[in-house]
C-alpha cells in the first residue's frame, strides 16, 4: 500500500442462487482489507455487487416463473440485503444491468474494436451454462463438464471474437516482470502454463441472446458475460462516466477471486486491459474452496451454510474471526460450526475477552477506575507489543491473515502470562507501589491488542476501545499515531462492562 487511494474489489455474484458462506467470505476478507486501509488514513473503495447478465440468470428468472429484469432486480436487493446484514463496510455495490455500467462497457468496447482486437467469425463449441464458458471435447470428463456434471450444449454461431492469442507474449512478459501480479504462486504457475500451453482467441459475443447487454457496433449480438463482468472493475470507479473519479482510483490494489475463476482474472482480464490501453491491477489474489464438515457444499447435499444464520448464532465478528484464523488465506479450508464454537471458547471468550475483562476488572479494582499514572513500564510487555505490530504488518502486506491474527493472540498470550506472574491482587498487599507500573502496562497492552484486531473484529475491538474511555480518540487517530507505545492517557476513566463474547450455552 504506498498510494494513499486503496481500491479493493471482490468478484460479482450470479444472482441464480442466494449468497453462501463461500461468497460470504470473499466480502469478510475485502472488509477486513477495507477496514484496516481506512485505518492507515488510505482513501479507500470497496466494491462489490452482482453480475447480472448471465444466461443462468435467464434460466432461474424462467424456473421461478418471474420476467428476466424482475427477477434480477429482486436477486440482487437479496444479495444487496445480505451484505449490508452482515455489516460490510463496501463503499458502492454494482450492478451490470445499471446504466453507469453499460455505458462503460461501450466505451472499452469501442477502445478494443478502434485498437483492430476483435474480429467476426464462426464458432463451434460446447457451452456449459453453469460455468459460462466454452468447454472442448479434452476438456470434458466422460462427456460432462468436470464442474456441473452436466453435458454442454453444442452451439454453432457466428460471433465476434476477441484477440487474446495476440497477447500470449505480452502477458508472459507482465507476469514474469511482475511477481506479485497473481498470487499465491500456485495460482500462478498454474495461470502461466495456461497462457503458454492452451490460451486461445475467444468469442466475446453470443447470437440472438434476448438476455445481455447488446455490441454497439452489431446489437444483432449480446455481449458475453465475462467480457461484461470484468469490465465492472473499471466501471465501478466511474470509467466512461467519471474521468476524474477513474483516474484517481485506477488501477486497483488488489482484486480477490476464488480459485475457480482465476484464468478469467489473469489471463483475460488483463489482456483487455491491454488492448482498451489501460493499466493492470496491482495484484489478483486467489481463496481457495470451502467444503463444510468434509463434503462438497451443495443443494443437492442439502449443507449450504447460510452466513446470516451463523452470524445471527454467534455474531459476526465469531464468523470473521474463525473464517479468518482457521483458513490459511488462498488455501482450501474446511467450514465446521464445531471448529467455530471451540475457537469461539478457547480464543474469544476465553482469549481476548477474559483478558480484557480480566485487566479492566483489576483496574477498577486497584485503580479507583483509572488508568494509573505511571513513569515505569514493564519491558516485556512493550516489546511484545512492537514485535506483535511488526508481525502483523508483515503479514497483512502479503495477505497471511491468519498470521496476523495469530501475532495478536501472541501479545494476548504474553499479556495473560504477565498478569499471573505479576499477580496484582498480591501486589496490592505485599508491594502496592508497583501496582501502577503493571496495570499501566496490561491496560496499554490491550489497547494495542484493540487496535491489532480492529479491522477483523470491529465490533469487539471497539468494546474494548470503550471500556477503555478511548473510542472517541481512537475513531481520531490512525494505526501509525496509535501503534506508538504509551498514548493511553494517565486518569481516564475506565470500566469492566459486560462481557466481549458471552460464554455459548451448550
Ligand atoms: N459472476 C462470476 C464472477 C465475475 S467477476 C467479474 C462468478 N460468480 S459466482 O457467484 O459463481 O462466484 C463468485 C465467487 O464465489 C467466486 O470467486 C467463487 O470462487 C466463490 N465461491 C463459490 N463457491 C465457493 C466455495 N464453496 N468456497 C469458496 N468460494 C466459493 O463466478
Amino acid at each position: 500500500m504506498s498510494r494513499d487511494t486503496f481500491y479493493v474489489t471482490t468478484p460479482i455474484y450470479y444472482v441464480n442462487a442466494r449468497p453462501h458462506i463461500g461468497h460470504a467470505y470473499t466480502n469478510i476478507v475485502a472488509d477486513a482489507l477495507a477496514r484496516r486501509a481506512r485505518l492507515l488514513g488510505k482513501d479507500t473503495i470497496f466494491l462489490t455487487g452482482t453480475d447480472e447478465n448471465a444466461q443462468k440468470n435467464v434460466e432461474a428468472a424462467e424456473k421461478a416463473g418471474k420476467p428476466v429484469q424482475a427477477y434480477v432486480d429482486e436477486m440482487s436487493a437479496i444479495w444487496r440485503q445480505t451484505f449490508d446484514s452482515l455489516g460490510f463496510t463496501h463503499t458502492d455495490f454494482i450492478r451490470t444491468t445499471e446504466p453507469r455500467h453499460i455505458a462503460g462497457v461501450n466505451t472499452f468496447v469501442k477502445a478494443v474494436w478502434d485498437k483492430g482486437d476483435i474480429y467476426k467469425g464462426s464458432y463451434t463449441g460446447l457451452y456449459c451454462v453453469g460455468c459460462e464458458q466454452f468447454y472442448k471435447e479434452a476438456d470434458l470428463i466422460n462427456g460432462v463438464c468436470p464442474v456441473h456434471k452436466t453435458a454442454p450444449n453444442q452451439i454453432t454461431e457466428e460471433n465476434y471474437f476477441f484477440k487474446l492469442s495476440a497477447y500470449r507474449e505480452k502477458l508472459l512478459t507482465y507476469i514474469c516482470e511482475h511477481p506479485d501480479f497473481i498470487q499465491p504462486t500456485a495460482r500462478r504457475t498454474e495461470v502461466v502454463s495456461y497462457i503458454e500451453k492452451f490460451m486461445e482467441d475467444v468469442s466475446i459475443t453470443r447470437q440472438s441472446m434476448q438476455w445481455g447487454i447488446p455490441l454497439p457496433q452489431d446489437p444483432t449480438q449480446a455481449i458475453y458475460v465475462w467480457f461484461d463482468a470484468l469490465v465492472n472493475y473499471l466501471t465501478g470507479v466511474g470509467y466512461g462516466t467519471d474521468e476524474a473519479q477513474f483516474q484517481k482510483y485506477w488501477p486497483a490494489q488488489l482484486h480477490l477471486v476464488g480459485k475457480d475463476i482465476i484464468k478469467f482474472h489473469c489471463a483475460l482480464w488483463p489482456a483487455m486491459l491491454m488492448s482498451a490501453g489501460l493499466p493492470l491491477p496491482e495484484r489478483v489474489f486467489a481463496h481457495g474452496y470451502f467444503t463444510v464438515d468434509g463434503e462438497k457444499m451443495s443443494k443437492s447435499l442439502g449443507n449450504v451454510v447460510d452466513p446470516v444464520a451463523i452470524a445471527e448464532k454467534y455474531g459476526m465478528d465469531a464468523l470473521r474471526y474463525y473464517l479468518l484464523r482457521e483458513i490459511p488465506f488462498g488455501e482450501d479450508g474446511d467450514f465446521s460450526e464445531v471448529r467455530l464454537r471451540e475457537r469461539f471458547a478457547g480464543e474469544l471468550a476465553n482469549g481476548v475477552g477474559n483478558l480484557t475483562a480480566r485487566v479492566l476488572g483489576m483496574a477498577e479494582k486497584y485503580c479507583d477506575a483509572k488508568v494509573p499514572a505511571s513513569d515505569a513500564v514493564l519491558p516485556a510487555v512493550q516489546a511484545a507489543v512492537e514485535k506483535a505490530w511488526k508481525e502483523s504488518d508483515a503479514a497483512w502486506d502479503t495477505l497471511a491473515l491468519h498470521h496476523a491474527l495469530g501475532s495478536a493472540w501472541e501479545l494476548i498470550a504474553v499479556l495473560d502470562k504477565t498478569v499471573n506472574d505479576e499477580a496484582p491482587w498480591k501486589l496490592e498487599k505485599e508491594n502496592p507501589a508497583r501496582i501502577p507500573e503493571v496495570l499501566y502496562s496490561l491496560l496499554e497492552g490491550v489497547r494495542h491488542v484493540a487496535w491489532l484486531v480492529w479491522p477483523v473484529i470491529p465490533t469487539a475491538a471497539e468494546g474494548m476501545l470503550e471500556r477503555l474511555g478511548e473510542l472517541d480518540r481512537a475513531r481520531n487517530m490512525g494505526m501509525q499515531e496509535a501503534r506508538a507505545w504509551g498514548t493511553l492517557p494517565a486518569g481516564q476513566t475506565i470500566r469492566k462492562g459486560e462481557p466481549l463474547f458471552p460464554r455459548l450455552e451448550e
